[in-house]
């Protein structure tokens, strides 16, 4: 979205009406320029009305606020760039299909995912009033064994944002983050390109927020920030609040792993002292998190560690 289009949705934020003459005074632009702007901020799903005599008045105010995360990151010591997408396949494939071209520590944001991916090959159903964001790194430390950490430890900052705005969530190793034992958050982490040395990472968290109505088939294992607590979020906030601490925590990760985050993992982990479903089939008894984020089970006497892979919760 261009700087004009942004301006203009910042000025229908923050004032209940805004005249269409005002907004053309403001850029610089003609009244039908003006027009054409609105208009295509109402194709991108803006619920922007007209009044002949009041101006323009944004009735849904519920919309990710584009000035703010582009402000953070302007001051960011991490984060490069912010892209807002209304609509895109999957802000982990976007990022996959242009990385040459993008600064490494972009984020991207779509409102909506017509293509969204969970793991294991699953797709993520798009509720409305969700965060759907990817996170685009290229880091020196990276491989493969290093992935499974790191996605640790984006759970851990999300679930820690979360309880900052007093929701009592929990982690599902590796990454989900439940409430009340449904799925809220689901993290998907991609390495691309080179194994050792120098690669790049991809990750993508889908964090349902502020959605009432979910499909029939989910029901019962996934749920919303909204439906849990009975209040709307705001989603900026949320945003915001996840990049910041992400920035704030993510060159001690770098340089000392997961270990210094592992006792808060522990404390919020939801396998620990339960039985556990490996891959729909195996049960174990989950005893410890490692030190590089393995989960640590016991089955049939013996000592088992999990480093990927499905992993159900007996409740
Ligand atoms: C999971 O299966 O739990 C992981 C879900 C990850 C969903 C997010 S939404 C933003 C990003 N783009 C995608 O296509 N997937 C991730």
């Amino acid at each position: 979205m261009d700087e004009k289009a942004v301006y203009i949705l910042k000025r229908l934020y923050e004032q209940d009406f805004v005249s269409g003459e005002n907004l053309a005074r403001e850029l610089d632009v003609s009244r039908m320029a003006i027009n054409k702007r609105i208009k295509s901020l109402q194709e991108m799903g803006f619920s922007i009305t007209g009044c002949r005599k009041r101006g323009y008045q944004l009735v849904d105010k519920d919309i990710i606020r584009i000035w703010e995360i582009e402000n953070f990151v302007s001051k960011s010591n991490l984060f490069e760039d912010f892209l807002f997408f209304d609509q895109i396949n999957s802000t982990n494939s976007y990022i996959k299909e242009n990385q040459e071209k993008l600064k490494s520590a972009t984020v991207v944001y779509a409102e909506r995912q017509t293509a969204g991916r969970g793991r294991l090959g699953r797709s993520w159903i798009d509720l409305e009033k969700g965060i759907k964001m990817s996170i685009f790194l290229s880091i020196d430390f990276i491989d493969i064994e290093k992935l499974v950490p790191l996605t640790l430890f984006t759970g851990l900052v999300v679930n820690r944002v979360l309880r900052t705005f007093k929701v009592n969530s929990f982690i599902k190793w590796s990454n989900d983050i439940l409430i009340n034992g449904k799925k809220v958050c689901g993290i998907l982490t991609e390495l691309l390109g080179e194994l050792d040395g120098r690669g790049n990472v991809i990750i993508g968290i889908g964090l349902n927020v502020n959605a009432t109505n979910l499909p029939e088939d989910i029901l019962e294992i996934a749920t919303t920030l909204k439906k849990e607590m009975g209040v709307s979020f705001d989603r900026t906030d949320i945003i915001i609040g996840i990049l910041k601490e992400f920035e704030k925590e993510f060159e001690n990760f770098k340089t000392r792993g997961f270990l210094p985050f592992r006792d808060e993992y522990k404390s919020y982990c939801a396998n620990l002292e339960r039985e556990i479903i490996i891959n729909g089939e195996q049960k174990a008894f989950c005893k410890d998190i490692g030190q590089n984020g393995e989960l640590i089970c016991e089955q049939n006497g013996k000592e088992l560690k999990i480093h990927s892979g499905e992993v159900t919760v007996r409740w």
